[in-house]
């Protein structure tokens, strides 16, 4: 089984309010078809969870009243989306069916408490694809917190054990520097995780209450330690998604699995 995480700067336009980028999603649900896999999909909230969230202050928990009607906001945005992905991967017969982290899993301190992975599972059995994504949850000591995409990955990764894990960003793996800032930075092909920390990473420049780059280097770690391979490859060429996929060689970054 293959776990798949679909980046919120992939699917969506980071900086422009929910602007879901339906060519780029239509691709990936092309080559996620083709590849013919069993796999769980993991998508980011992207500008439809993020903007919103940062302007409520969701990520420091319950403060005030009013931040409810921001969390209320923000989880029907991110559902939306969510019927976006879904709309793109049924139109290739792929059968995705949504598992949303506000009815299947809760919070205690801003870590995940439990999740319903016998959902998951049961449709696994079936046959379906198992969709899930970054959401709001309600947590038991701050009210409620952000559920990243990432931290469902590492949760998911440890249960299910997955073949790959593989993260669709919007660059080609990682750099020896940001490349967005830094000409000189190259790509990573293949690193350990002791060599991740070394690790420049690249700095957020959109609203991003999940800690970015940063968070999702530390759940990839994370993965690797449980001796699980992890790909990061980039979402704007999908060809190289299935090319990885069937095993075959393309452009991206391989983590290898083992113990720091
Ligand atoms: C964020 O999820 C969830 C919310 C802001 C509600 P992610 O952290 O997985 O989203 P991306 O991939 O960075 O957009």
């Amino acid at each position: 089984m293959y776990l798949i995480k679909l980046g919120g700067s992939v699917i969506t336009e980071k900086a422009k309010r929910y602007t879901f980028r339906t060519k780029v999603m239509d691709h990936l649900a092309r080559e996620l078809k083709k590849a013919s896999q069993d796999m769980i999909i993991v998508h980011g909230a992207g500008s439809f969870g993020h903007i919103l969230a940062k302007e409520h202050d969701l990520d420091k928990g319950y403060k005030q009243d009013t931040q409810r009607f921001g969390f209320a906001k923000t989880q029907a945005k991110v559902q939306q989306l969510n019927n976006l992905v879904l709309d793109a991967l049924h139109n290739y017969n792929i059968v995705a069916v949504s598992l949303p982290p506000h009815s299947t899993v809760t919070f205690n301190n801003h870590a995940i408490k439990y999740i319903d992975y016998t959902l998951f599972e049961r449709y696994l059995e079936e046959e379906f694809t198992p969709v899930t994504f970054g959401d709001v949850v309600l947590d038991d000591s701050r009210g409620f917190s952000i559920c990243s995409g990432d931290v469902l990955m590492q949760a998911l990764a440890t249960h299910f054990k997955p073949e790959k894990v593989m993260f669709v960003i919007d660059e080609d793996g990682l750099y020896t520097a940001n490349p967005k800032l830094d000409k000189k930075a190259t790509l990573v092909t293949s690193l350990t995780t002791q060599e991740l920390t070394t690790l420049s990473t690249a700095a957020d420049t959109h609203a991003d209450v999940t800690k970015g780059m940063g968070g999702k280097l530390s759940v990839i770690k994370t993965i690797a330690n449980q001796g699980i391979d992890t790909m990061l490859v980039n979402g704007n060429k999908p060809e190289r998604i299935y090319r990885l996929l069937v095993g075959e060689e393309a452009k991206h970054t391989l983590i290898h699995g083992g113990k720091t």
